[in-house]
């Protein structure tokens, strides 16, 4: 049974490709709201192809931003229920001009296909479908009950998830969950996550005068909310790199010591680093490993600041005001509700008493960790063994992926997390890639999960 499916996925390889690109081609963005029509159009796009693979109860179950896609088969009696999550909306593309080719146009260069999405999250979705398509093409049945939930909100919090778990808690009932929206160490050594960092995401706003000012005829005598801004933020991290807000580290959890053993023998070094960044050399938290500072330590980053002036050539101004997206990175047992409240708390404490700091928590995703012991989490490694001829790794990954958790607390649902991606994908980055031979290699080894699972 399994053979004739391999057979199918191997024989209908570059129709795969095909329909990728041309879900690739939907400029999903889903934080952007004059994306709201294209990411719907997504969604309209996998239901559609889910009715072709033979799904039922295909669903968009509205929410007040973006559609959660459902559907179902469920006739395998007596069989596991597995549900399986994936993602089809995507990171916004800028800076657009750093594309060797434009984001929403998937080219293929080499192996690879470059495009928005194509690794995150995209191309490991149609992993799933080409697998499903592939058992029910050949086999007319699926080994298993499997129920799909593909959401369009991911990359912005997936904050309205909870309120569509919660509406309908017997639809989303199964017994297990997949999620492949992680990454491989190598193109052939498998990587099973067992955490994940939860965030806490804020912007910053700092105002000064109540309007621009001339800096000749003011400046020396108002402070400027853009250096305002940056003083600030210069006090977020002491000379340790480590994070100042009190109260922060409080309930970080410590790893044990079979956790720090197997941290250390990721064959993961600071030349890695170095060559899939390009930084010469690492920077961070005092008294941690790099790996253990991605997966096991929260962090804080600025990720962008407006203000002022920031055309082409000089201006002399003092801004009105100025603003930072600045989040948090949170490891169990920290809360972004409290991250939030105590970094609202220490900004407030930081502002200088000549201009005004408002601060907004945008959203927010709690830490998680999976049972790696779970027979949903042992199929995938044995899947992963049988494809790529490696055991997996396992390891606590530095991203976030909000509906773990929220399927942990509100199901008790083990959640297996089988990745394809690959470590140099430029996720959320410009020249996003997904390597074709995961793409594949992903559909033969999501078919003997399944095949496993039912077991
Ligand atoms: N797929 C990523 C998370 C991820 C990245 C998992 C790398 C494993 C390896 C996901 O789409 C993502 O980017 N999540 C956001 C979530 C946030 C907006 C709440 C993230 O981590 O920034
Ligand atoms: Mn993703
Ligand atoms: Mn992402």
């Amino acid at each position: 049974m399994t053979q004739a499916a391999l057979q199918y996925a191997h024989k209908n390889q570059s129709r795969a490709l095909e329909e990728l690109k041309e879900l690739l081609r939907i400029p999903s963005i889903s934080t952007l709201p004059d994306h709201a029509k294209d990411v719907r159009r997504a969604a309209e796009w996998i239901t559609q192809k889910l009715k072709a693979i033979g799904f039922e109860n295909i669903q968009l179950l509205e929410t007040p931003r973006h559609p959660v896609i459902y559907a179902d088969w469920l006739h395998a009696s007596g069989k596991p229920t597995l549900l399986i999550y994936g993602h089809y909306d995507v990171q916004p593309v800028d800076p657009v001009n750093e594309w060797e080719t434009p984001p929403f146009e998937p080219t293929l260069r080499g192996e690879n296909l470059y495009a928005r999405g194509s690794s995150d999250d995209k191309g490991q979705v149609m992993v799933h479908l080409k697998a499903l398509e592939a058992i029910m093409k050949t086999d007319g049945r699926l080994p298993l009950n499997v129920k799909l939930m593909i959401e369009g909100e991911e990359e912005i919090g997936s904050e309205n998830l909870k309120g569509v778990l919660d509406n309908h808690k017997k639809l989303f009932q199964a017994d297990a969950c997949v999620i492949s929206d992680s990454q491989m160490l190598t193109p052939t050594q498998p990587l099973i996550v067992v955490g994940l960092r939860g965030l806490c995401y804020t912007e910053v706003e700092v105002t000064g005068p109540s309007h621009d000012l001339h800096s000749g005829a003011y400046g020396g005598a108002v402070h400027n909310p853009m250096k305002a801004l940056c003083e600030i933020i210069s006090k977020l991290h002491d000379a340790q790199n480590k994070i100042t807000i009190p109260g922060f580290y409080d309930k970080v959890r410590i790893l044990s010591k079979e956790e720090k053993e197997e941290l250390v023998k990721l064959p993961f070094t600071d030349k890695t680093l170095q060559q899939e960044t390009g930084v010469s050399k690492p920077w961070g938290e005092a008294g941690f490993t790099t790996k253990e500072r991605i997966g096991a330590r929260p962090t804080l980053e600025v990720h962008g600041i407006r203000g002022g002036f920031i055309g082409d050539g000089a201006k002399t101004v003092i801004p009105a005001k100025a603003l930072a997206k600045i989040s948090m990175r949170l490891v169990p047992n920290q809360t972004a509700e409290e991250a939030g409240r105590l970094f609202k708390k220490h900004i407030e404490s930081l502002a200088p008493s000549t201009v005004k700091v408002n601060v907004k928590i945008l959203h927010g995703a709690d830490p998680a960790l999976v049972d790696r012991k779970h027979k949903a989490v042992e199929a995938a490694a044995k899947a992963y063994e049988t494809t790529f001829g490696a055991k997996p790794f396992y390891l606590l990954e530095g991203g976030s992926i909000p509906v773990v958790v929220q399927l942990q607390r509100m199901f008790n649902l083990p959640v297996a997390l089988m990745g394809f991606g690959l470590p140099d994908d430029r996720l959320h980055s410009p020249n996003e890639k997904y390597h074709l031979p995961n793409y594949y290699k992903g559909i033969e080894c999501t078919i003997r999960y399944y095949y496993e699972l039912a077991k």
